[in-house]
């Protein structure tokens, strides 16, 4: 199809679904999946925003959430990078199952963790393993818009042959000024000498790495322990953490000044011995649950099925609306202030307050 035309049709919209057009390895467990919109739609979207996929896994749907590898700037197709666990179950479904000419249900894009919501001249990309995966889209974003940029890209990975994308990215630093990679590895690979870094990432590779760092966006996403590490090395320094932003692929277990909308300090939090009522309208049940509960869980427990993602508030998946009563709900950017003001909520993170009824 001519690009005008293609163009011309609008952006992708989530009522139509993905279809799977081309598959590649990346790295051991770690493979990038091609998607293209059936119609031809472009895609429409911000480097470092998300995807969630409908799973069609045995024993009913299961949503994950994937940040888009591509680049808003090659809108033709989009991809996701994935890493399955040993212990997988929806990754590796798709590393099994999905073959090219089959198509997903997806909802998005979505998400906040974006280099268009913290515009920046200079940034400090600091990520591990499937981290990248943001970071890879708005690099790629600020390549090809083709002038000189300023980007120390740190990424921390078991070995060098685990790094994801080391190849197009050293290909990209070498035609474009100012992207600077740093690679940091715990061990190297049998018979590989290695001469970079070694070891966790830490206060003193920040600084030779990144010696103007008091000057950076800094953007980070990887495993909680190691973005908790990024965290406490920047603030130990002194670094402005308003410029700090960072993405989780799993609830967080603390909560991070960007990440996390904390309650309001007078906010009136669920007592678990106080009991709530939950009316599911349209499926004919009540449900009765001390108010500690989320309305997912109490959705579950009572058999009425909202589908899930993240769990934690990032995603969306999880929207229902709210016809009456009170909720208690802190998310983490998965609903916009217009949805919660037309009567929706987070079921994964809202905690029912006395009669709530919901239209699902
Ligand atoms: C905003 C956002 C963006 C994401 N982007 C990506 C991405 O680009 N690429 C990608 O591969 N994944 C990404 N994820 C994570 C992804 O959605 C899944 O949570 C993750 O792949 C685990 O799902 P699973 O089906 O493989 O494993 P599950 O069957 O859900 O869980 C299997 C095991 O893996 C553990 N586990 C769950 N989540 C993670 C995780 N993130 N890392 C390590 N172990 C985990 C569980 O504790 C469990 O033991 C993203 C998540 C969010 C919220
Ligand atoms: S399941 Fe992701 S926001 Fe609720």
């Amino acid at each position: 199809m001519a690009l005008d035309k293609t163009f011309a049709q609008g952006a992708w919209s989530d009522d139509e679904p993905l279809e799977c057009v081309s598959i590649l390895p990346e790295s051991p467990d770690v493979m990038t999946v091609c998607f293209q919109a059936p119609s031809g739609r472009p895609f429409a979207f911000e480097a470092g925003q998300f995807i969630t996929l409908e799973l069609p896994v045995p024993g009913g749907p299961l949503y994950r959430t994937y940040t888009i590898s591509s680049s808003p700037s090659r809108p033709l197709s989009l991809t996701i990078t994935i890493k399955a666990q040993a212990d997988s179950i929806g990754t590796r479904w798709i590393m099994e199952n999905l073959v090219p000419g089959v198509t997903l249900k997806a909802t998005g894009p979505a998400g906040r963790f974006t280099s268009a919501a913290h515009p920046a001249k200079k940034h400090l990309f600091i990520s591990a393993g499937s981290g990248i995966t943001p970071m890879m889209s708005m690099t790629t974003e600020i390549y090809d818009a083709g002038r000189p940029c300023d980007i120390i890209f740190v990424n921390c990975a078991r070995r060098p042959s685990d790094i994801i994308f080391r190849r197009r990215l050293e290909h990209m630093a070498t035609r474009i000024e100012g992207l600077d990679l740093k690679w940091v590895v715990e061990e190297s690979d049998k018979y590989q000498p290695w001469t970079g870094y070694q070891g966790r990432f830490n206060q003193l590779m920040l600084g030779l790495m990144a010696p103007d760092y008091l000057d950076r966006e800094v953007f980070c996403c990887g495993p909680e322990p190691f973005m908790t590490a990024v965290r406490e090395a920047l603030a130990g320094l002194g670094y402005d953490m308003d410029h700090y932003h960072q993405e989780s692929f799993q609830a967080p277990q603390m909560p991070a000044a960007d990440l996390i909308r904390s309650p309001e300090p007078d906010d009136d939090l669920p007592e678990e011995d106080v009991m709530a009522e939950i009316a599911f309208d349209i499926s004919g049940v009540t449900a009765s649950c001390p108010e500690t509960d989320t309305v997912l869980a109490a959705a579950r427990g009572a058999g009425v099925a909202i589908p899930s993602g993240c769990t934690f508030g990032v995603c969306g998946t999880c929207k229902v609306k709210k016809t009456g009563g009170e909720v208690h709900m802190v998310h983490n950017g998965g609903i916009t202030d217009d949805e919660i003001e037309e009567g929706y909520i987070l079921a994964c993170c809202s905690n029912p307050r006395g009669k709530v009824t919901l239209d699902i």
